[in-house]
């Protein structure tokens, strides 16, 4: 197959999503297909330079990812916030070689991504894309909103307030944040932005650091306890993964470097609890209209009472991540995984 993978754009996990979309371009091409990997903000060549036998030169044109500090200086400053309007989200030619592929890998993390925006767009220009179709992902990427989705579907979640720009002062909806919380961007990922607050002494600073990355932040209770994930592939719910950072949170140091967590899977639970929070996952999965495959953050508190966080509607396929690691324990290997998410999204 004639394959894109799409890695990069402007999120705070571009360079994360570079690290998916590495490992994924490799993998395809072990499996024999021509794979393009391309970062969606920086495109390919100008606009009137050839591309009509791109996918034969696939692995010559693909972006190389160690060069990627050097070939985008600007991506700093566009990530915190500043956004360069001279530049639109889609780079040169990306649009016209998506149309060319037979699929898009969709490595983005996070924002423009992982919102449903570019699944949005690619629908209108006719672009087959692997993992969910753009309601869903809107839906996950806004933790406040998926937050009112689970409660109405019974799905346990910590308790918590959305808070605009603009009401960042307001008295009566600070008034209902408990101590300790967790102040988050609303629409974030890998935990950028993200502070555990113990005593109302220390909000601002954490409101200015969710504030600096995005307009809207989530309050919610601060649950004390281990952290799990679970993966979804269509109907199939993987085994559940435990994470136990060596120090602090899974927070994005304790995601991506290697050794500073460790992961176990099938995670050391009774089997009831295992068993309720796949249920849980699943339960996400019909609430939002996830249909191809996720991957759902869990919390587990003293008390044996199961939290849902979030759901991620393009999880990680780093070296370090989670979603490869349950399917590891099933038996399939990374490169399976990947020819099974384009199967998978092609029905
Ligand atoms: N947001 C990261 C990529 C994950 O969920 O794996
Ligand atoms: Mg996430």
């Amino acid at each position: 197959m004639k394959i894109v993978v799409l890695a990069g754009g402007l999120s705070t996990e571009r360079d994360v999503s570079f690290k998916s979309g590495d490992m994924v371009a490799r993998a395809l091409r072990r499996k024999g297909h021509q794979v393009l990997l391309l970062d969606v903000f920086m495109g390919y060549g100008d606009a009137e330079c050839d591309i009509s036998d791109i996918f034969d030169r696939a692995e010559e044109v693909s972006v190389r990812v160690e060069d990627i500090p050097k070939t985008a200086p600007d991506i700093a400053a566009i990530r915190a916030g500043r956004k360069d309007q001279s530049k639109t989200f889609f780079g040169p030619n990306v649009i016209a070689i998506c149309q060319a592929a037979d699929i898009v890998f969709m490595a983005l993390h996070g924002a423009d991504g992982e919102n449903g925006k570019v699944q949005a767009a690619f629908d209108l220009f006719g672009i087959q894309y692997t993992g969910n179709s753009y309601l869903p992902c809107a839906i996950a990427m806004d933790k406040g909103v998926a937050k009112t989705f689970f409660t109405a579907y019974g799905i346990p979640t910590p308790s918590g307030i959305t808070l605009e720009k603009e009401e960042r002062q307001d008295a009566a909806k600070k008034a209902k944040i408990h101590y300790p919380c967790v102040v988050k961007p609303a629409c974030g990922g890998s935990s950028v932005g993200v502070t555990i607050v113990e005593d109302p002494g220390r909000l601002e600073e954490a409101l200015d650091e969710a504030f600096y990355w995005e307009d809207e932040v989530v309050i919610e209770e601060y649950i004390k306890g281990r952290e799990f994930s679970v993966g979804v592939m269509e109907d199939q719910v993987l085994p559940v993964i435990e994470i136990a950072p060596i120090r602090g949170f899974y927070d994005f140091k304790n995601k991506y470097a290697a050794g500073s967590a460790v992961e176990t899977c099938p995670a050391d639970l009774p089997q009831e609890t295992s068993r309720l929070m796949q249920k849980y996952a699943a339960d996400v999965c019909k609430a939002l209209g996830l249909t191809t495959y996720s991957r759902q953050d869990f919390l587990l508190d003293e008390s044996g009472r199961i939290f849902c966080l979030e759901a991620n509607t393009l999880p990680g396929m780093t070296p370090t991540s989670l979603l490869p690691q349950e399917e590891a324990v099933l038996g399939m290997s990374y490169d399976d995984l990947c020819e099974e998410i384009i199967r998978i999204s092609l029905k």
